[in-house]
């Protein structure tokens, strides 16, 4: 089935986590603009929304959301998003978007995560997806050196004109082939120790509370 209507119907069922007259907390990527669409037409009122992009503040504004900053909340009741893997206990490889910081940012503020997914996300170990991981660019050489000596491979993303890609924030983005990742919190809290590295995009600690997986037999709640 096309990817689309998964990403579609999963943005569609998420709708049902929103409160009328809530801050919601909203991620990033070709799932959650399905997300942003059915909230335009289903006009729920919202007081605002954290945004976790630049891309996804312009649509958010575009369908009359107001955009907060993430310092203006003390908390969130939901953070809805995509992810490029997810596994059977929530734990997520998130960062494709490169907007991968933000969204734990946002993330951490919520006390619930709702991860919309089509099925071709499900894994039952992550790392095939090559692990984004947002940083300082003066580290990237010596972190991917790092990288190396656990026997993967690190790549700096870049755009279509070759130069390297810029976060929202300005920083560089390595993606990391060759990890098989089964153990995500212990690794997730290894790679943020290392110096230079803004985020990594391993969501153990923020794994997802629940996840809405859109399969051509409809959308499964997996918590
Ligand atoms: C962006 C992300 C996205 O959630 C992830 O890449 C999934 O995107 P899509 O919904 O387009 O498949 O982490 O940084």
């Amino acid at each position: 089935m096309d990817p689309n209507t998964l990403k579609q119907r999963v943005g569609q069922a998420a709708l049902d986590y929103i409160q009328p007259d809530s801050i919601l907390g909203v991620g990033t990527g070709s799932t959650v603009n399905k997300l942003i669409e059915a909230l335009g037409q289903a006009a729920i009122p919202l007081r605002g929304a954290v945004s976790s992009s630049e891309a996804t503040s312009a649509l958010l504004r575009k369908i009359g959301v107001a955009v907060l900053a993430a310092e203006e909340v003390d908390g969130l009741d939901v953070y809805i998003d995509g992810a490029d893997e997810i596994d059977a206990s929530g734990c997520m490889i998130k960062g494709g978007g490169a907007a991968l910081t933000r969204e734990k940012i946002v993330a951490d503020l919520a006390r619930q995560f709702v991860c919309i997914a089509d099925i071709s996300k499900q894994v039952e170990v992550l790392g095939s997806f090559p692990l984004p991981v947002e940083v300082i660019p003066m580290a990237a050489a010596q972190l991917a050196r790092r990288f190396a000596a656990m026997g993967a491979q690190a790549r700096l993303r870049r755009q279509a004109d070759g130069q390297p890609l810029r976060t929202d924030n300005g920083q560089h983005i390595l993606d990391v082939t060759g990890l098989h990742i089964d153990e995500p919190l212990r690794l997730e809290l290894e790679i943020s120790a290392w110096p230079g590295v803004v985020t990594v995009g391993i969501f153990a600690r923020n794994k997802a509370s629940v996840c809405l997986l859109g399969g051509p037999d409809g959308v499964a709640t997996l918590h």
